[in-house]
C-alpha cells in the first residue's frame, strides 16, 4: 500500500457529525498520552497533521483524516485521563461507543497499548468491552524504542507486550493481530499499512 496523499477533514462532537460517505474507516483508539496522534503523523509521514502533545487530552473530538482519497484513518480522543477517573471513563464512553456501535464504514478499531509500561487495566477493560461488543480489534503496541532508565522495575517493552498478552489470554480465545511500532523511529510503518490494507483488502 503506497501513500500518496493525507488530509485532514473534519473534527465531529459526536458521531451524526461524522462524514457521510461510503469509504471504509480505521479508528485510532487508546488511552491519553499512548500516541494516538503520534502515530497518524507516523503513517502519513507528515509533522503534524494530527495534534500532538506532551499532557495527556490533547484530542477531543472525532477527527478524519482521509488518505489517498480512498479511505479514513480516525482519531479519536484518549481516555483514562482526568482527575477523577470514573466520570472521564463514562464521558469517553458517552462520547465514543455510539461511534464504534453505529459507525458502519469502521473496518477495524486500532487499540495502541503503550508498551513502555506494564498492562493497565483501564486498556484490558477497553479490548474486552470492543471484544464483548463484536468490534474488530487489532492491537498497535507504541512507543517501542522506549526503555525505561531506571532499574526500578521497568521492564523492556517486549516482555510488557508478552504480559499484555497472557492477561488478554484470559478472556480472550483468540489473541487479535498485534503489530509493534515507534513513532520515533517508523518502526512498524510498513507493517501497519499493509496489515490495513490487508483488513479490507485495497
Ligand atoms: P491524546 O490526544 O491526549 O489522547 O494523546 P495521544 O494518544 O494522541 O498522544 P500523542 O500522539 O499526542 O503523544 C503523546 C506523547 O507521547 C508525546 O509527547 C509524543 O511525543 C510521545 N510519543 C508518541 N509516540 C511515541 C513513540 O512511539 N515513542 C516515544 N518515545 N514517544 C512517543
Ligand atoms: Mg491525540
Amino acid at each position: 500500500l503506497k501513500l500518496r496523499s493525507a488530509e485532514f477533514i473534519i473534527s465531529s462532537t459526536d458521531v451524526s457529525k461524522c462524514p457521510d460517505t461510503d469509504k471504509p474507516e480505521f479508528a485510532v483508539v487508546g488511552r491519553s498520552n499512548v500516541g494516538k496522534s503520534s502515530l497518524i503523523n507516523m503513517v502519513t509521514n507528515r509533522k503534524s497533521l494530527a495534534m500532538t502533545s506532551k499532557k495527556p487530552g490533547k484530542t477531543q473530538t472525532i477527527n478524519h483524516f482521509l488518505i489517498n482519497d480512498d479511505w479514513y484513518l480516525v482519531d479519536l480522543p484518549g481516555y483514562g485521563y482526568a482527575a477523577a477517573p470514573g466520570k472521564a471513563r463514562s464521558a469517553w464512553n458517552e462520547f465514543t461507543k455510539d461511534y464504534f456501535l453505529n459507525r458502519k464504514q469502521l473496518v477495524t478499531v486500532l487499540l495502541l497499548i503503550d508498551a513502555s509500561i506494564a498492562p493497565q487495566e483501564i486498556d484490558l477493560e477497553c479490548a474486552e468491552w470492543l471484544g464483548e461488543n463484536q468490534v474488530p480489534v487489532s492491537l498497535v503496541f507504541t512507543k517501542c524504542d522506549k526503555r525505561k532508565k531506571t532499574k526500578a522495575g521497568g521492564k523492556h517493552p517486549t516482555e510488557n507486550i508478552a504480559d499484555f498478552e497472557s492477561m488478554l489470554k484470559e478472556t480472550w480465545d483468540e489473541l487479535p493481530p498485534k503489530i509493534l511500532t515507534s513513532s520515533v523511529t517508523g518502526t512498524g510503518r510498513h507493517e501497519l499499512l499493509s496489515h490495513l490494507s490487508q483488513l479490507r483488502s485495497f
